[in-house]
């Protein structure tokens, strides 16, 4: 009989308790597709009494996640607790230093340690497996590590947070406003009471830096993702852009060019008949490019308990097979490290809202600020709903042109009095 692989879970909310009862539920499964049996040994949280997912009581409880640190009979760690750092950190820096495999979910701790700790897993000659921590239930950084392992990546994109795209879809189908949307978010459960991770982009930020450091061979360079998130996004925008045509997304984009690489996180007008125009509600989505491959489109459950313990389980599955890769795939000390460009380098089209008193002449001040700087207007739609004097919003798109002079027009427009609030701007992405 082969020798079970011993698990230590540490964290047993959301995903770590899907992750126990999985492992339970699943275990005629498991012992068919593995080398050897899975054993979960001992378990970890705050509070010993709260009542789980699953029966936990025939398994070793630790008062300290810090405790399965070197312990003698668990093998691997799996870290969910979630964090940057304190417990989180702690507990897989010293897992790994003691020889122990790691698997986590926790994207935060990946997009600012994942160099270092892909570093130290390399030199202990242990597992550092991260599958749940991008698009929780989609295998994309199996995908993108080893699927497309033989490909060029120049670029890819895709929906990575679930709660904004939640919000989005509703505030689209319902025309329900920013609030009321993030409200019923919260009440299903898609977002948390203080959301402002997930709706600031920062999520999906996280999410960009770990993939773009898989697919490009370059370091986690999470301090060099352009973001913005969905706060800006008004009900005028959402009809606005339905009626030219568009739908809008919070969409992560990574592009290795020739200076450097391009990641950035932002909210923006995407064809309708674009695949991904048609991810709704709390789906995830990721499109990428390979030289050999060509395009390739990936969408499921980009959170929740069951998919993202799918994703956790398939890395101990991997690890109960003997498959061991290194956590980025290129080896931590070549994983270049390249700097990151600035969002004033992108060229494209533009969405531009003002909100406006409606007298004679600002229409044309807003046009000629924009022509001054080379910007040629493509569409503009002024919403006739007040009386002279009143406030309107107007909005406008443009011609192809670079983000550097749209921001300049934009700061030499600032001052003028009819301006109700500063000018809003949504890129449009023809993908
Ligand atoms: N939720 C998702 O859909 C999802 C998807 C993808 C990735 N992730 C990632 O998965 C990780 C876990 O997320 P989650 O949603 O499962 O979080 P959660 O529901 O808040 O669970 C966190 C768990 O960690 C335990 N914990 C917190 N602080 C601790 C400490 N100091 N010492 C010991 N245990 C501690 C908690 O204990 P108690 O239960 O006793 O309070 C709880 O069991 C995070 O990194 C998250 O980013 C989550």
């Amino acid at each position: 009989m082969t020798s079970p692989l011993k698990v230590g879970i540490a964290g047993l909310g959301t995903v770590g308790g899907s992750v126990a009862r999985l492992l339970q539920e699943q275990s005629a499964v498991l012992a068919r597709r593995c080398h050897r049996p899975l054993q979960v040994v001992a378990v970890s949280a705050r509070d010993r009494n709260r009542k789980r997912k699953t029966p936990l009581d025939h398994l070793e409880w630790l008062e300290d996640p810090r405790q399965m640190i070197g312990h003698p009979d668990i093998d691997v760690v799996v870290e969910l607790i979630g964090g940057a750092d304190g417990v989180a950190h702690d507990l897989c820096t010293g897992a790994l230093q003691a020889g122990q495999h790691v698997v986590t979910a926790n994207k935060s701790l990946l997009a600012r340690h994942g160099h270092t700790l892909a570093a130290l897993a390399e030199s202990r000659g242990v597992t550092l497996a991260f599958e749940a921590a991008v698009a929780g239930g989609v295998p994309i950084v199996k995908t993108l590590r080893e699927g497309v392992a033989a490909n060029t990546i120049e670029r890819f994109y895709g929906i990575l947070n679930g709660t904004c795209n939640y919000i989005l879809t509703t505030m689209a189908k319902t025309g329900a406003p920013f609030a009321a949307a993030l409200k019923e978010a919260q009440t299903l459960g898609y977002a948390e009471a203080d959301p402002a991770f997930d709706i600031d982009g920062v999520d999906a930020a996280h999410k960009l830096a770990i993939l773009a450091s898989i697919a490009f061979g370059t370091q986690v360079n999470f301090a060099g993702v352009y973001c913005e998130g969905i706060r800006q996004i008004c009900r005028e925008d959402v009809t606005a852009a339905a009626s030219l045509g568009f739908v809008i997304k919070l969409l992560a984009m990574a592009e290795r060019t020739a200076d450097g690489v391009i990641q950035s996180v932002y909210p923006c007008l995407v064809p309708k008949d674009r695949p991904i125009a048609h991810v709704d509600d709390v789906f995830n989505a990721i499109m990428l490019k390979g030289d050999y491959v060509g395009e390739m489109f990936m969408q499921g459950r980009g959170a929740g308990g069951n998919p993202t313990a799918s994703a956790v389980v398939a890395d101990l599955i991997d690890l109960a097979n003997a498959r061991q890769t290194r956590p980025f795939g290129t080896a931590a000390a070549e994983l270049e490290s390249l700097p990151g460009l600035p969002i004033t380098r992108r060229e494209g089209h533009y969405y531009l809202r003002f909100q406006v008193r409606d007298r004679a002449g600002v229409v044309a001040d807003i046009t000629g600020a924009l022509g001054r700087e080379g910007i040629s207007i493509r569409t503009l739609t002024q919403r006739d709903e007040s009386h002279s004097g009143g406030s309107v919003p107007m909005m406008l798109t443009t011609h192809r042109c670079r983000e550097q002079a749209v921001q300049q027009a934009l700061a030499a427009l600032a001052p003028a009095d009819y301006l109700e609030e500063p000018p809003h701007l949504i890129r449009i992405e023809y993908l």
